[in-house]
C-alpha cells in the first residue's frame, strides 16, 4: 500500500539552478504526484533571466535570483543563499544544473542534506565536459548520477546511478541527449528516496 503524505510532512527543499532547468522540471513534474515526499518551496538561479527560473515560476514555485557576481567571495555568495534557506526552513538542498563550486562552509553545513546530479558514471569522469571526454576514453556505457555533495569535485556518497549505452556512431549531441533522458528519470527517483529517509529521521 502506497502512503500519501500531507505537505506538512513533506521535506522542505530547495532547488539550485545555473541554466535551462530541465533536471528541476523533471523534479517538480514528479512533486505533482500525491505520493512525492519532497516540497519544492524554492528555486534559486545564480545566473538572472534564465530559462529555469521562467519554468519554476510557471509551475507556482517561488523563485530567486542571486547573482554570484554581486559577490567579493564565494562564502559571502553563500551566505546569501544560506539565509535565504533558513528563513524558509529549508531541510534539503538540489544541485540541478548548479555550476558553481561550492565552499566546505557551505557543504558542512548540509552534510547528507545536499545533493547533485552528474552526467557521468562517477567516479568515472568526475567535472567538465564528461560526454566528450566518454566518448574519447571510447567507454561502452556512460550514463548519470545523483550523489551527495561532500568536500570534492563529484566525489560524495553514490545515491544512484543510470547507465546508457555509448553507440559507435554516437557524437557529443546524440550521448548527451541519452544522458538527459535518463538524468530525467533518475532525479526525481532519488530525491524520492532521500526524502522519505529523511522523513523516518523526523
Ligand atoms: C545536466 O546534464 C546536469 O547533470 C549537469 O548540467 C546539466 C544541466 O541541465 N550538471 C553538471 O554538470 C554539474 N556539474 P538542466 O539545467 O537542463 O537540468
Amino acid at each position: 500500500m502506497t502512503q500519501a503524505f500531507t505537505t506538512h510532512s513533506k521535506i522542505k527543499t530547495a532547488i539550485l539552478i545555473s541554466g535551462r532547468g530541465s533536471n528541476m522540471v523533471a523534479l517538480l513534474n514528479a512533486a505533482q504526484n500525491v505520493d512525492c515526499a519532497t516540497n519544492y518551496a524554492l528555486v534559486i538561479s545564480n545566473v538572472s533571466n534564465v530559462e529555469g527560473l521562467q519554468k519554476a515560476a510557471e509551475f507556482g514555485v517561488e523563485t530567486l535570483c542571486i547573482d554570484h557576481k554581486q559577490f567579493a567571495t564565494r562564502e559571502a555568495f553563500e551566505q546569501a543563499v544560506q539565509t535565504e534557506l533558513e528563513a524558509r526552513g529549508i531541510e534539503l538542498v538540489v544541485l540541478s544544473g548548479f555550476m558553481r563550486v561550492l565552499t566546505p562552509w557551505f557543504i558542512s553545513r548540509w552534510k547528507n542534506k545536499l545533493i547533485n546530479i552528474h552526467p557521468a558514471l562517477l567516479p568515472a569522469f568526475p567535472g567538465l565536459h564528461t560526454h566528450k571526454r566518454a566518448l574519447e576514453a571510447g567507454v561502452k556505457h556512460h550514463g548519470a548520477t545523483v550523489h551527495f555533495v561532500d568536500e570534492g569535485v563529484d566525489t560524495g556518497e553514490i545515491i544512484a546511478q543510470f547507465a546508457v549505452p555509448v553507440f559507435k556512431n554516437d557524437t557529443e549531441e546524440s550521448l548527451s541527449k541519452r544522458v538527459l533522458n535518463a538524468e530525467h528519470m533518475l532525479f526525481p527517483f532519488a530525491v524520492q528516496q532521500i526524502s522519505v529517509q529523511l522523513q523516518h529521521k523526523k
